[in-house]
């Protein structure tokens, strides 16, 4: 199956990794197709989008904006016919503004740190530079323009609303809550039937308003993983050339750990542009792998 791309970016957003995330689910010996998933950092999103899971679905974040496109993508109130006539829209104001579009955003900018429109933020996140997103103290958007001719080309616009179309075709199929809240109130959901996928802001990285993480924090993450009933997979850090994540050996290495080499391309800091050595830590032991090789050979071709 190709892999389901979210409607929106962001530096940390982990496409390249469901297929190996997948494969880990695979191995954890539970029925699949009655399986709760629990995401309790969902970012963008595309890891539980592609979970091959049939049970509830309950993932949180505290960046009120992720939750409320999804929810507004499960109620209808985001849905591909409105975001293509917004897109071509604001894409048309945006060519014909002043100063190559740059002024354009600002003001989109400006009329979505007021009134948080979902459409403002896809529209943001599709024309900041690099795909990033990253909110100041004031939890206001604050990524750049990035200038490129024809912005919202039509094709570019087709491809946005069939990633909302496909978001929206994956909720309405299962059963999903998008929660607004810290991740230790949706690892408290978790039952013994259940996955856990963790996706933390990674400790001792760069942060931003919604993604501060202190020691503290990955205590209390080790703690609630420690005590939960359910099956847990964590990504986090392993090292990269210039350093290594303490927190490996002071939590994760209790559990089981994999690890794979992953670039991340987005980010202006010079180490997030270095290639870095990815972990995911689980608490269960593998099954063997039952996945036919073409279907993983594919996922990785669409990754
Ligand atoms: C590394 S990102 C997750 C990326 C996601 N897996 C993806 O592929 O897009 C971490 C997420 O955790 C959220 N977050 C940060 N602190 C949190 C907390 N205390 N509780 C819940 N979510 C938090 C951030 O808003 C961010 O969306």
């Amino acid at each position: 199956m190709p892999v389901i791309i979210p409607p929106i970016k962001s530096q940390g957003i982990k496409t390249k990794l469901v297929p190996w995330i997948n494969d880990i689910i695979r191995q954890t010996g539970l029925d699949l197709e009655h399986c709760g998933w629990i995401e309790p950092f969902f970012g963008t999103g595309v890891v539980g989008l592609n979970a091959p899971l049939g049970g509830r679905h309950i993932v949180g974040d505290t960046n009120p904006h992720l939750i409320n496109l999804y929810n507004c993508i499960q109620n209808g109130d985001v849905n591909e016919h409105n975001m293509r006539v917004f897109l071509e829209h604001e894409g048309s104001i945006l060519e014909a503004a002043d100063e190559d579009g740059y002024a354009y955003y600002r003001e989109v900018k400006a009329r979505f740190n007021q009134e948080h429109s979902p459409f403002d933020f896809v529209f943001l996140s599709r024309a900041g530079f690099n795909g990033m997103m990253r909110f100041n103290r004031r939890g206001e958007w604050n990524i750049p323009f990035c200038q490129k001719p024809d912005r919202f080309a039509p094709a570019y616009i087709t491809k946005i609303c069939n990633q909302v179309a496909n978001a929206s075709r994956v909720i309405s199929h299962g059963e999903w809550e998008f929660l607004n809240q810290d991740f230790r109130a949706t690892i408290e959901r978790a039952e013994a039937s259940d996955i856990i996928y963790l996706d933390p802001p990674y400790f001792g990285r760069y942060v931003d308003y919604y993604n501060g993480w202190s020691e503290e924090d990955e205590a209390a993450l080790f703690e609630a993983l420690q005590n939960t009933p359910a099956h847990f997979i964590l990504s986090t850090w392993h090292h990269n050339e210039f350093r290594e994540n303490d927190m490996m050996n002071r939590y994760w290495n209790q559990f089981n750990v994999v690890t794979q080499e992953h670039f991340y391309h987005g980010g202006g800091h010079i180490e997030n542009r270095h290639p870095m050595v990815e972990a995911l830590v689980f608490n269960f032991e593998l099954e063997q792998v039952r996945v036919p090789q073409e279907e993983m050979e594919l996922d990785l071709k669409f990754a």
